[in-house]
């Protein structure tokens, strides 16, 4: 599937099924999130371009090849905020922006009730992250707000999709590149994905 990119190395699905688990407590669940959230970013930032320039080395001056993007870094409320520290351990200078959805009991539509982005956002690079790949609305509603503000280069990094939200969001934004380590089955009608891994946000937080 064009513009899905699914992790299949087997470190990441072992540490896929140990979020999965049930007995897996907050404190595994935050690290192992972390950990799957570097990695995740490591991937999607192969094809990101680099410069000739040269360094001074304690043996000499040589030629060498630097990135000079710049990266921004946007959760989605409030799951998304248990990746961030991944990405940004990797790319301290990245900028952080937040995004917040909450779901319209009777519509069911994501209502943006937050965001706070870098002033320059359009000149970056914008990671969209957020574990869950769902229905589709919140990442839809972002990548909304972030086009408004003139981001051009938009992936999104979650750790579990399923087909019902990559395939919307592909009707709705075709350029945005998805990355996942696990592409799962369904999404059921309460608006889990199955198997996935229960609620994310309360897993990492503790809140149930
Ligand atoms: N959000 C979650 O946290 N889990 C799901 O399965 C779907 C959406």
């Amino acid at each position: 599937m064009k513009n899905l990119h699914i992790m299949t190395h087997p470190l990441i699905t072992h540490k896929v099924s140990m979020l999965r688990n049930i007995d897996t407590g907050t404190k595994d669940f935050r690290e192992i999130v972390e950990e799957l959230a570097t990695l995740l970013f490591y991937e999607a930032t192969r094809d990101v371009p680099l410069e000739e320039t040269s360094i001074d080395t304690p043996n000499g001056t040589f030629p060498c090849k630097v990135s000079s993007v710049k990266f921004g870094i946007v959760p989605i409320l409030r799951a998304g905020i248990g990746m961030v520290n991944g990405i940004h351990n990797m790319m301290p200078n990245a900028k952080v922006g937040h995004i917040g959805f909450y779901r319209d009991e009777k519509t069911l539509e994501a209502v943006e009730y937050f965001c706070k982005l870098p002033l320059d956002v359009k000149e970056l690079d914008v990671f969209l992250i957020d574990p869950m790949l769902a229905t589709g609305g919140t990442a839809i509603g972002a990548v909304d707000l972030l086009k408004k503000r003139g981001v051009k280069n938009i992936k999104f990094l979650c750790l579990i999709s399923c087909p019902e939200g990559f395939e919307n969001l592909q009707k709705v934004h075709p350029d945005v590149e998805v990355y996942t380590t696990s592409h799962d089955e369904y999404l059921n009608k309460a608006g889990y994905i199955i198997p996935g891994l229960g609620d994310a946000g309360d897993r990492m937080f503790g809140t149930k």
